[in-house]
């Protein structure tokens, strides 16, 4: 408060300044007053996007259904959003077996930057803490040992410790099994990571939208990823009704 008023009445300063930028502006031509305007206009834009722009992490574990979370990856990025990866040891394994191509070739597809792609052993990526502010983490697929893990509260990796923070920070987590049947043990712990408060989200992919290929199966559960992300997309047809 000292200091406000050994600055004086920021009203007595600031309302003849704007007077004056006034007069400067309108003694200005059109041509000038134009360009001004667009330069404000794409300036308020850019504010806007950036406003606009959320923060993901896609960790890819080794369930089978690796392409679940490389096309989630895709779909992210195309809407323009800031995507940080995390994929497990054994999700570089099974990615490799299933798809063809390692990930580091995904990457490269992808156009996923580098510094965003953090190891999985790495407890000291941003994701790791809490002020790391993320709008969302999804782990797809997400194996049962990786949901063991976040249901027992162990860190053993980057994603298991991304998980828990975003429970404790209350952030949206959804986790996307894939393996059938589901043991007791596994029911338990999905059980209790939903009363924590993560979305289980398992990979089955509906049929009645009668999809006609692999894309469209992969896509069904991709765009439900995204519907609990409140995304728009338009990556499976929505449901209007038997007819
Ligand atoms: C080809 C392949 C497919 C697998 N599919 C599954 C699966 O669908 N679900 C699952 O829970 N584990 C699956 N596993 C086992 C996991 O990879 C294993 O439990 C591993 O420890 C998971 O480690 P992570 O959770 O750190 O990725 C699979 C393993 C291989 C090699």
């Amino acid at each position: 408060m000292k200091g406000f008023q050994a600055a004086g009445d920021p009203f007595v300063v600031f309302v003849p300044f704007a007077v004056k930028i006034q007069e400067i502006y309108r003694s200005t031509d059109n041509l000038f007053q134009n360009a001004l305007a667009a330069i404000l206009l794409t300036v308020q834009e850019k504010v806007r996007n950036a406003e606009l722009k959320k923060k993901y992490l896609v960790c890819i574990t080794g369930a089978s259904g690796s392409i679940y979370g490389i096309r989630t990856i895709k779909a992210l990025l195309e809407v323009g959003h800031e995507l940080h990866v995390v994929v497990s040891a054994w999700g570089s394994q099974v990615i490799e077996r299933e798809t063809g191509k390692p990930f580091a070739l995904w990457m490269d597809e992808l156009k996923l930057p580098p510094k965003r792609v953090y190891a999985p052993e790495d407890l000291s990526a941003p994701p790791a803490s809490g002020s790391f502010r993320l709008d969302g983490t999804v782990v797809v697929p997400c194996s049962m040992n990786t949901a063991g893990a976040i249901a027992s509260g162990v860190c053993l990796n980057l994603i298991h410790r991304a998980a828990l923070t975003s429970l404790k920070e209350g952030r949206p987590l959804i986790l996307a099994p894939r393996e059938t049947p589901l043991s007791l043990v596994d029911l338990r712990n999905l059980t209790g990571l939903a009363e924590a408060g993560a979305a289980i989200l398992p990979c089955s992919p509906a049929f009645y939208h009668a999809p006609q290929n692999m894309d469209e199966l992969i896509n069904f559960v991709v765009g439900k990823i995204l519907d609990r992300l409140s995304i728009e997309h338009n990556l499976y047809t929505r449901w209007e009704g038997l007819q």
